[in-house]
């Protein structure tokens, strides 16, 4: 019975375990996410989701503190058109965060990072310049063009010394996307490496309507394929959004796909950058509690846990220190929801219904996106004594989805003193539940370990 071992993604001169774990904003997917799964052999993601935020939070800068001393003045009105991004912290925020993953990087897997055009920053396009060269000069293995078309994308780096050797990839919910991005490639004779087809049941903003139910990943999966067919290109296609198990990626594999994308399973892993609460609600999570909404001022519908914080909150914004997505005219859709949200009788505000203000709420991890399956992630794992779950290695995941046939999860090798017990301990070595599957060796290459 093939596993998913047993195919290999090859993108120019590289072979890969065919995984690629998605990225996962803001600094969800952490580098230590994509290290682990770098030194498995498969391809792990950052996300480049407010880099001067997760630089300060990480290397101790003070891009975010700096900008928002510089503009508060505007703290107290909604017109936040005088707000505006330094593209040189832009550029040395995320530079820093690629940099150290790429120094910290070991094995025979690659790091790539995921870049949101809808970060709009109140320039579109200065800002993607800015963090799209912070990623070449800081040698990323790969570029990943997500939320987006990305008409423009490409011509903000063909003058790049690296454009030509980067890998780059974009997300798609359709062939109609992908052929409106291969033809902004032309002019600069630039394939896509690879196509990431992401359906409906993903995590994060959605590339559909509310209609998403009405779409499934398969039927986009063979639109695509034969377009490229059709156009004579022998480009990967890699399916996002569902893919569960082993044999859930197998099934692509066979099919002709490069590789599959995930992302929900590692929301869970100890390196992942929830904090173990969000884990331990990811972790209890039933089906009904998912649900598809517009809160995100983007214009994407986003799935995400309904008892996420972020829905019912009346923060005020706060573009001074933030604003990633604040667009040329400094508007962003969160300042009208707020600006309209009634007085309750204690004379305060009351929680914005329709909108988020997504920077806050990923700063402060409480808005909970997340894949349709987040609720079976409570079957890969064991229940501890406490209550809690044992929360296992990106590198048991990662195996279990290269090894694992017949649907079959593995359960992590809880170490004895969670079993007994103590159930705070994040650590422990990890084993599959067969004997050819090989035990996952805890990674030793985190930042700082
Ligand atoms: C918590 C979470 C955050 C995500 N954030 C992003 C993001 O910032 N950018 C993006 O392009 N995709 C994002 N995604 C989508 C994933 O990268 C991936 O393509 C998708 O979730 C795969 O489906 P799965 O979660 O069912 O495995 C996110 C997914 C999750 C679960």
């Amino acid at each position: 019975m093939p596993r998913v071992d047993d195919f290999r993604l090859k993108l120019g001169s590289q072979e890969y375990v065919p995984i690629m774990q998605g990225g996962m904003g803001v600094d969800i997917s952490t580098a230590e996410l994509a290290l682990a799964v770098c030194a498995e052999g498969g391809i792990g993601h950052i996300s480049d989701a407010m880099g001067p935020y997760v630089s300060d939070k990480l290397f101790g800068t003070r891009f975010q503190s700096a900008k928002q001393k510089q503009f508060r003045q505007h703290a107290n009105s909604l017109d936040k058109s005088e707000v505006q991004w330094d593209y040189e912290r832009t550029y040395q925020g995320t530079f820093n965060h690629v940099k150290a993953a790429m120094e910290a990087k070991r094995g025979p897997g690659a790091v790539f990072v995921n870049t949101m055009e809808k970060l709009t920053m109140g320039n579109p396009q200065e800002t993607l310049r800015a963090r799209l060269v912070a990623q070449l000069d800081a040698g990323i293995d790969g570029i990943t063009l997500s939320a987006g078309l990305h008409k423009g994308s490409l011509a903000l780096i063909a003058d790049q010394p690296r454009f030509h050797d980067v890998k780059i990839g974009i997300i798609v919910s359709s062939a109609r996307a992908l052929k409106i991005f291969l033809r902004s490639g032309d002019k600069f004779d630039r394939k896509p490496d690879y196509v990431v087809v992401e359906g409906p049941l993903a995590g994060g903003h959605l590339g559909f309507g509310l209609d998403w139910e009405k779409y499934d990943l398969k039927t986009i999966v063979r639109e695509v394929m034969d377009f490229l067919k059709q156009e004579q290109l022998d480009i990967p296609v890699i399916p996002a959004g569902g893919v569960f198990t082993g044999s859930d990626a197998v099934a692509f594999l066979e099919q002709g796909a490069g590789a599959v994308q995930v992302a929900t399973r590692f929301t869970i892993a100890q390196e992942c950058g929830l904090p173990k609460l969000v884990k331990q609600i990811y972790l209890r999570s039933n089906e009904e509690d998912i649900v598809v909404n517009t809160s995100s001022p983007t214009g994407y519908p986003m799935r995400m846990l309904k008892n996420s914080p972020s829905l019912r909150s009346n923060v005020k914004p706060n573009c001074e220190a933030l604003g990633y997505i604040l667009d040329r005219q400094g508007k962003c859709a969160y300042h009208e929801a707020w600006d309209q949200a009634p007085i309750g009788p204690d004379g305060k505000k009351q929680a914005v219904e329709s909108k988020m203000c997504i920077c806050y709420h990923f700063m402060k991890y409480d808005c909970y996106t997340c894949g349709h399956n987040v609720y079976r992630l409570k079957d890969t794992t064991v229940r501890l004594p406490g209550g809690d779950y044992h929360l296992p290695s990106a590198a048991h995941i990662f195996n279990d989805y290269r090894y694992s046939i017949d649907h079959e999860l593995a359960q992590p090798v809880v170490p004895e003193v969670e079993r007994t017990g103590s159930n705070s301990a994040e650590n422990g070595s990890t084993a599959h539940s067969k004997g050819e599957r090989q035990a996952a060796p805890h990674s030793s290459l985190l930042i700082g370990a």
